[in-house]
């Protein structure tokens, strides 16, 4: 929109300003909506400017208007994305992968189903009694829990039931909590096990500590570290609903890590903060931070925090580093840096391989890609230190 309203504008040579709301609403509705000229004067009262930008938005045509464009702007301006975004990508994929994946990501429409999780920390009962006791009782209400063929602790439903989840005891309780399939496949890469000693450098809100845990049945011992205090505070609490137990939170940075004895980790999951340029499906607005600035600081920050984590690490311990980031500097990039200290480790055949780099795949590394998984995007690996 901005597009269109910018050429009109210019088009128009107008020099006196009209207000953005104002161009944003017309032009929406006219262009988008195909609503009559005669309607939205009405809809915004008569206002002088406006009528005459609207009489030149009656000529607007796309053909004209990207005409001489590259195809990246072309790209760029039909799918309200930033060209930030697609040079990153073009080093790696195509023009037409890059349109499938900004496409996944802009049809929030299209994400009709809900992916719980069954936690069964908070109840008594194992995990299988309790699955039954919940697929039978949301059946009466016919309302049908799909298993999902990896994870035996996740199930679908369609999102039309979302109030009825969110009305029932198992969820009133936190026995059924909301949990990415994503966010599940990357804890399974660590194998958590009860004689695990872990560290989630990264670990607010605790979504996936709490499943690293719960995997464990309570048994392993992990510290869960995270920058930001007000993040943990609500990890806290997300822990205590879910009767998570044993873990100890810590609120430091993860590049300088305050170790006063020699602490190693057997395992340690560094999902990492990050540009977020996977996630344009659920966050939106992260479209427009894509830049230089964001992007560095970011890769800063992952490569200290992957630095550190490899000190923390015992050699022969597991590594898993993530970002929901579909650049290849937040993912291959840091990885091939320290390919020297490390042995990559096989991935399960549901990610996708990594981004080819000097045409070659990097093993220990794979990628969900909103496209190809309808999840968001993901780079992920695990690497046993040397
Ligand atoms: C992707 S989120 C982690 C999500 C979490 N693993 C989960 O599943 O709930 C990244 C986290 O890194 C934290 N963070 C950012 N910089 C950090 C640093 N230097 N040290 C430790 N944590 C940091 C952020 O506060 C944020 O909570």
């Amino acid at each position: 929109m901005n597009f269109i309203i910018k050429k009109t504008l210019r088009s128009l040579k107008s020099t006196s300003p009209l207000k953005m709301e104002l161009l944003l609403f017309s032009t929406y509705r006219f262009i988008f909506e195909k609503a009559k000229i005669h309607d939205i004067i009405l809809e915004v009262g008569q206002n002088e400017q406006l009528n005459l930008f609207l009489e030149r938005l009656v000529d607007f045509s796309w053909d004209r208007a990207l005409k001489n464009k590259t195809k990246m702007e072309v790209l760029s301006i039909n799918e309200a994305i930033p060209t930030f975004f697609i040079e990153r990508l073009i080093p790696v994929m195509s023009l037409r992968q890059i349109k499938e994946i900004i496409r996944s990501m802009n049809q929030y429409s299209s994400k009709n189903f809900l992916t719980l999780r069954v936690n069964n920390l908070a109840s008594n009962k194992p995990l299988d009694t309790l699955i039954n006791l919940i697929q039978n009782d949301f059946r009466k209400k016919k309302i049908t829990l799909q298993k999902d063929p990896e994870f035996p602790y996740l199930f679908y439903t369609q999102t039309q039931y979302k109030q009825e989840i969110l009305k029932s005891k198992w969820y009133r309780h936190n026995v059924l909590i909301f949990h990415d399939w994503a966010s599940a496949a990357i804890v399974e890469l660590l194998k958590p096990s009860e004689n695990d000693f872990i560290c989630d450098l990264c670990a607010a809100p605790g979504i996936k500590s709490s499943l690293i845990i719960q995997l464990s049945d309570n048994r392993l011992k992990i510290v869960c570290n995270d920058f930001s205090n007000s993040r943990l505070n609500f990890t806290k609490t997300l822990f205590k609903n879910m009767r998570v137990l044993g873990a100890s939170l810590l609120n430091s940075d993860g590049a300088n890590f305050p170790t006063k004895v020699n602490i190693k980790f057997d395992k340690i999951l560094i999902d990492a903060p990050c540009t977020g340029s996977g996630t344009f499906l659920s966050h939106p607005e992260l479209k427009w931070r894509q830049n230089f600035a964001f992007l560095n600081q970011n890769v800063m920050i992952q490569e200290k925090l992957i630095k550190a984590g490899l000190k923390l690490l015992k050699s022969g311990g597991i590594l898993v580093y993530s970002t929901c980031s579909v650049y290849p500097e937040e993912g291959e990039f840091q990885i091939n840096d320290i390919y020297s200290q490390v042995q990559p480790l096989v991935l399960p055949d549901y990610f996708s391989p990594s981004y080819k780099m000097d045409d070659k795949i990097l093993k220990g590394t794979g990628r969900l890609i909103p496209s190809i998984h309808n999840t968001e995007g993901f780079f992920v690996s695990k690497l046993k230190k040397k």
